[in-house]
């Protein structure tokens, strides 16, 4: 057979621009169909199974670990402890934010549910009735569970493994200018403060973290199958921890069921997986269970929050000053950019035109699992919205004013963008007061505010409203500001479009359940008119994408998003030279519409993107590469900044505390929008992950460093039931500086809304006295604010 133009199909399709269009997503038909590819789906030949065994101390010495039991029994094939690592320099690794972490203990333990040694089994239920012939001998040493405890003066010190650490505190670190906030602060009418605390939470995603490392002996390649949101720095850290040549290890994340964060960090399971994998020469697989995931992995916020508001007498807003004290556990292992020792929290001046502001943050070690991973999150932001939306709702109530009307006189107004912020970020575009308007209006604001009314005085349910209008810097990074380890936040795509006129898009970012297949594929249709299914996109494989710094923070739409947009431009530049080819014409006669080029005049005279990429291959100008293929990497200008007004309503009975929401709205603003409807997939399940870390979650330990909420029956998940009904709705404001005009979204819902739902309980029992109620807003403390307010009066 010779294949032929004719043979290329799409010619005759009409043009069709894919930007903005809701096409269902092309990877559900696997999903879906229970056809994913996840790790427990991955066997190889001859493979082991791992198993961990854990401290049931949160402090303690380990003066002895007999294994000889669990050795001697069938199928145990290793016991692998710190000991054997240390022997190997793999006790201890780095964390991403330069710290150290334990592998698997040595000395001592510094956690509930730390990693103290694995054993390989033939099988898993042989390796997990193992681990109960270990044999560890602890001392249990006094455990600190309060950080501001940790850095009072003789409490015990936890990192006494770290040269010159001498005290439990990991790092103070400030932004801002405290000289302008000082003086605004004088000039002010009053001062609000709130004194909160964003609890610690997880972002428990469906599936937990597994791996499966194959070293083959033969090849000396390490092909490492892990539960990983950034496969490419993964290989960059394995190389440079274990000494292993880069060219020969390959990450390969396959699907990944949620990710939220989580699986950012490694984990010690992945490297004593990958060590005993090296030292027996078989596949061993690591699969994490439920209770693992909670107590030891990455955890979320865990601020200690005292944030102060100054305003005139008009609300003006003069500046704002914090005093943060942030509880690590018992390592720093931030996901985040080194530069910035409490990721982005100094974007702590919000929506607002605030002439000042100062913020002092402190990290302290405490006996509990490390983390500090961007839940959702861009580094911290969420903290930050969480607490000026406080601040602004306790505002309104202290100077008697409606608290849609503060927000409406400090906002940034749209003129002012690009607008530098009191502590340097240079946030983008934005239109906040038109988000507010429309959520209001389609809230019923000045309806439900007479009703509240109504009820104080008729008695029954209260009432209460909550506004937060967040917004957010989203899209690490612009590299001269941000990096992890050191590795540049800059992304990837490589497009390479085959003779038939089909493509193959392959970027350095790895989805977690967000619709990239879909929507990456959308960009190139929008850019080049090649349809969608016929754009195959390929994620989270290193020896076969191109390197990029992975999936969280919200960052893969306005980096990657950015790059595959960038790198279909490229092609269709060269296209263009080899339509002009075909038409026998100059470049300068050629106009392009959606998928071909066309002669300026004689609009018959027509070239498609299909016939022109098998003409790449067949018929292409004498003197030029063959081929329809690039790659770019793309560093951007600027972080994004998407914005929103959310709007919840709430019901709350006085006599029992017990509340619920009758009504969310939210108005986000994320520029362009890809695909409507995964944007608002993404906004539902981030008002469900804010409505839960408001009303029900908490990572929470006894006064030992018992973790109380290691499972699912504490740590709640809401279900279809509690979840309320939401309302969307949207307005457009572009980011001037990515290519199609879009900010990220994933995160902004869970970034903003928390403080919605807070502000709305908190405004229902205002008129009790009632100014602040900390998250999780259970009903017993609703009722015990109510309590402690009356007795107050
Ligand atoms: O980095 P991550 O994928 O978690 O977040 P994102 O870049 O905000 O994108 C989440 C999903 O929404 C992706 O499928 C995006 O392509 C899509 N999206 C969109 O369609 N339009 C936007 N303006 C932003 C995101």
């Amino acid at each position: 057979m010779t294949v032929t133009e004719e043979s290329v199909e799409g010619a005759a399709e009409k043009p069709k621009d894919w930007l903005g269009q809701s096409i269902k997503r092309k990877e559900d038909d696997r999903f879906l169909a229970g056809r994913g590819n996840y790790i427990e789906d991955i066997d190889l030949p001859n493979m082991l199974h791992m198993a961990i065994l854990r401290s049931p101390y949160a402090h303690a010495r380990i003066n002895s670990i007999d294994t000889s039991e669990a050795t001697a029994l069938p199928g145990v094939v290793a016991v692998v402890t710190g000991e054997l690592l240390a022997q190997h320099n793999l006790a201890w690794m780095p964390t991403l934010s330069g710290d150290t972490q334990a592998v698997l203990a040595t000395d001592k333990v510094r956690m509930q549910g730390q990693e103290v040694a694995c054993v390989i089994a033939e099988d898993r239920y042989v390796a997990h009735d193992a681990l109960e012939l270990i044999d560890v001998d602890y001392e249990p040493l006094p455990a600190v569970v309060d950080p501001f405890d940790a850095l009072e003066e003789g409490a015990p010190l936890i990192r006494d493994d770290k040269e010159g650490q001498t005290d439990n505190r990991v790092y103070h670190w400030e932004a801002g200018d405290a000289e302008a906030t000082e003086e605004a602060f004088l000039e002010a009418h009053k001062v609000i403060s709130v004194d909160t605390h964003y609890p610690r939470s997880h972002p428990s995603p469906l599936e937990c973290c597994g791996c499966v490392a194959d070293l083959n002996p033969a090849s000396h390649r390490a092909t490492i199958y892990m539960t990983s949101q950034a496969p490419h720095a993964i290989r960059t850290v394995f190389a440079l921890v274990t000494g292993l040549p880069e060219q020969n290890i390959q990450i390969i994340s396959p699907d990944i069921g949620g990710g939220f964060g989580n699986k950012v960090p490694v984990y010690p399971g992945y490297v004593v997986a990958t060590a005993a994998s090296l030292l027996l020469g078989r596949p061993v697989k690591w699969i994490e269970d439920r209770t693992g995931n909670l107590i030891s992995t990455g955890f979320a916020r865990d601020f200690h929050m005292k944030g102060e508001l100054a305003v005139a007498r008009d609300g003006q807003m003069l500046g704002v000053r914090v005093k943060m004290l942030s509880d690590q556990g018992y390592a720093y292992a931030d996901a985040q950019p080194s530069k910035f020792k409490a990721g982005l929290f100094h974007i702590v001046t919000g929506s607002y035109d605030m002439p000042a502001a100062h913020i002092v943050c402190d990290g302290a070690y405490t006996n509990k699992a490390p983390g500090g991973v961007a839940y959702r999150c861009s580094f911290r932001i969420t903290e930050a919205s969480y607490l000026i939306e406080r601040l602004v709702q306790n505002a309104a109530m202290e100077l008697g004013m409606d608290p849609a009307e503060l927000r409406r006189r400090n906002f940034i107004q749209p003129e002012q963008f690009p607008y530098t912020s009191a502590t340097g970020f240079v946030y983008d575009s934005g239109d906040y007061e038109a988000a507010m308007d429309k959520a209001l209006d389609m809230a019923g604001y000045g309806d439900l505010r007479a009703e509240q009314e109504r009820r104080r005085t008729e008695g029954g349910m209260l009432l209460g409203i909550g506004l937060a209008s967040m917004t957010e810097a989203l899209g690490a990074g612009p590299s001269r500001d941000y990096d992890i380890l050191g590795i540049k936040m800059f992304d990837s795509a490589e497009l390479r479009v085959h003779p038939t006129g089909k493509a193959i898009l392959k970027l350095g970012v790895r989805h977690q359940g967000q619709g990239h297949e879909t929507t990456f594929a959308q960009i190139v249709a929008h850019e080049l008119g090649i349809p969608p299914d016929d754009i195959l996109v390929h994620e989270g494989d290193t020896d076969n994408t191109p390197y990029g710094l992975g999936t969280y923070a919200s960052r893969s739409t306005p980096v990657a998003g950015a790059a595959a947009a960038m790198v279909a431009r490229t092609l269709r530049e060269k296209a263009k030279k080899i339509a002009a080819h075909l038409l026998e014409v100059s470049e300068d006669d050629l106009e392009w519409e959606h998928d071909r080029f066309s002669v300026k005049g004689a609009p018959s005279q027509v070239k498609t993107i299909q016939e022109i990429a098998f003409a790449a291959y067949t018929n292409h100008p004498l003197g030029m590469e063959a081929g329809l293929e690039g790659v770019h990497y793309y560093d951007p200008p600027n972080l994004t900044f998407p914005f929103a007004t959310y709007v919840v309503v709430v019901e709350v009975d006085a006599e029992t505390g017990e509340w619920k929401p009758l009504e969310v709205v939210a108005i986000d603003d994320c520029g362009v929008r890809i695909n409507p409807m995964i944007v608002e997939g993404q906004i539902m399940g981030g008002l469900t992950e804010g409505f839960a870390m408001a009303a029900m979650q908490e990572i929470s330990f006894d006064d030992d460093g018992n973790c109380i909420g290691s499972n699912f029956m504490d740590y709640l998940i809401p279900t279809a039931w509690e979840t309320p009904h939401y309302d969307l709705g949207e307005t457009v404001t572009p980011s001037p500086h990515h290519p199609l005009g879009c900010k990220g979204v994933g995160e902004s819902a869970t970034v903003g809304s928390p403080a919605a739902f807070v502000n709305a309980v908190v405004d229902a029992v205002a008129h009790l006295g009632v100014t602040n109620i900390d998250m999780p807003v259970t009903s017993a403390k609703v009722w015990e604010a109510i309590q402690r307010a009356q007795a107050d009066a």
